[in-house]
């Protein structure tokens, strides 16, 4: 069985005004007609049909998102006209690690109970998703996952690897080692000799240059069991909290509560932190080799708003118009209407977001500094 975790948790500060606590970038329709969200649920539709020859079954996905969000997660699931296998509802976030402990020991319970997929099975491959990328190319990303599921299968730890385009800070960065051959699979793996996590600007610059390194893109495929063998390996508190508080949780209709005392014990680490940079390093665990699947499918992570930008389609004049906007000799800028009329005449390079009760002006190159504004915002508060 193939099952998808969505991880839903981020709060999306550099999208503001868009993006708000209550209501963060992954529940907002930024990339098309349908939410981060539900395009991270419908990407995986066809891989089954696709990929015949796997004989993979799909589970519904398991949600693992903050408790605020519960009712946007069910309703914007109810429009598709799917239903999730769990919502996990977290009462804080404690980062990605614990996120994907609480799925892959509720992953065993899904398959025990035989809710969805055969009986008995307990050991899912888990497809670890961030809920706010965006995949232009759903049909390459999917010949991807069909490789990590031939390799995941048998024990391994797989990551998606992005030819990195400019010395980011805010990515993992992979350095690829020997390729790893395996005649079943559509593409080439390659043994993951090292994982840095987020390097300083001078090392994403060394990185870059080398020609060795791939932008980690926050996907990872690996069997529920391998994933709660190395969190209790490297990081046992976050196993122990995780257990406690899913033992102790509470169904509450369609969702699954979570023991707040034991939760709010569990350290805050990331997947990346706790566990990929270890697996990499001398702590190496023989029986979970860490390979590395290139992906070439117009991979990008929404962070913010030059990102967008990016992602949308532009005008002759690298303009992305959305709403009532109108410009005029203008050119490379990002302008969002909302509930006025937006002109723009004669600039260039600039993010524009007007929202009812609040306008975003921000030139397109400092737009990773937009969370200086929520963060006024909630010291102010
Ligand atoms: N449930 C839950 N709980 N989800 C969370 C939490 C949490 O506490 N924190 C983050 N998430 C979700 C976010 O919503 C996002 O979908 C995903 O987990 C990744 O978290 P980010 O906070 O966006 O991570 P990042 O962007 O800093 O770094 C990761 O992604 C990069 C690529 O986008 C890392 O994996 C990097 O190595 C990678 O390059
Ligand atoms: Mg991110």
């Amino acid at each position: 069985h193939l099952q998808p975790v969505i991880l839903s948790g981020g709060s999306g500060t550099r999208l503001w005004p868009l993006s708000r606590e209550a209501y963060p970038k992954q529940f907002l329709p930024l990339t098309g007609s349908k939410t981060m969200l539900q395009d991270t649920a419908l990407r995986l539709d066809g891989l089954v049909d696709e990929h015949p020859r796997l004989g993979l079954l799909m589970r519904d996905p398991i949600i693992v998102c903050n408790e605020a969000h519960r009712f946007l997660v069910a309703e914007q699931f109810r429009l598709l006209g799917r239903s999730p296998a769990a919502i996990l509802l977290e009462p804080f976030g404690r980062n990605t690690a614990p996120a994907l402990t609480l799925a892959a020991l509720e992953a065993a319970v899904v398959g025990a109970a035989g809710a969805v997929g055969a009986a008995g099975e307990e050991d899912p491959i888990l497809l670890v998703a961030p809920a706010d990328h965006a995949i232009a190319d759903g049909e390459a990303f999917r010949r991807a996952v069909a490789d990590g599921a031939v390799l995941a299968e048998q024990g391994a730890v797989i990551t998606f690897g992005i030819v990195p385009a400019k010395p980011e800070t805010g990515y993992g960065y992979i350095q690829q080692g020997e390729k790893h051959a395996d005649a079943e699979l559509n593409g080439t793996a390659y043994r993951l000799h090292a994982f840095v996590e987020k390097p300083d600007r001078e090392t994403a610059e060394r990185y870059l240059a080398s020609g060795e390194y791939l932008w980690n893109s926050g996907i990872f495929m690996l069997r529920a069991s391998v994933w709660l063998n190395l969190i209790r390996r490297f990081r046992p508190e976050i196993a122990e909290a995780c257990e406690l508080a899913m033992d102790a949780g509470r169904a509450d209709g369609e969702f699954r509560r979570l023991e707040t005392t034991a939760f709010k014990a569990c350290p805050s680490d990331s997947i990346d932190y706790a566990v990929m940079e270890r697996l990499s390093q001398a702590e190496a665990v023989p029986e979970h080799p860490a390979i590395v699947l290139p992906l070439d499918a117009g991979w990008s992570d929404v962070g913010a708003w030059s990102a967008l930008w990016e992602v949308r389609e532009q005008d002759g004049d690298g303009n992305v118009l959305d709403g009532d906007a109108f410009v005029h000799e203008s050119h490379n800028n990002l302008l969002i209407a909302q509930s006025r009329m937006l002109a723009a005449v004669g600039v260039d390079n600039l993010i524009v977001v007007e929202t009812p009760d609040a306008v975003l002006v921000a030139d397109r190159e400092r737009a990773q500094d937009v969370k200086a504004v929520t963060k006024f915002l909630s010291d102010s508060q």
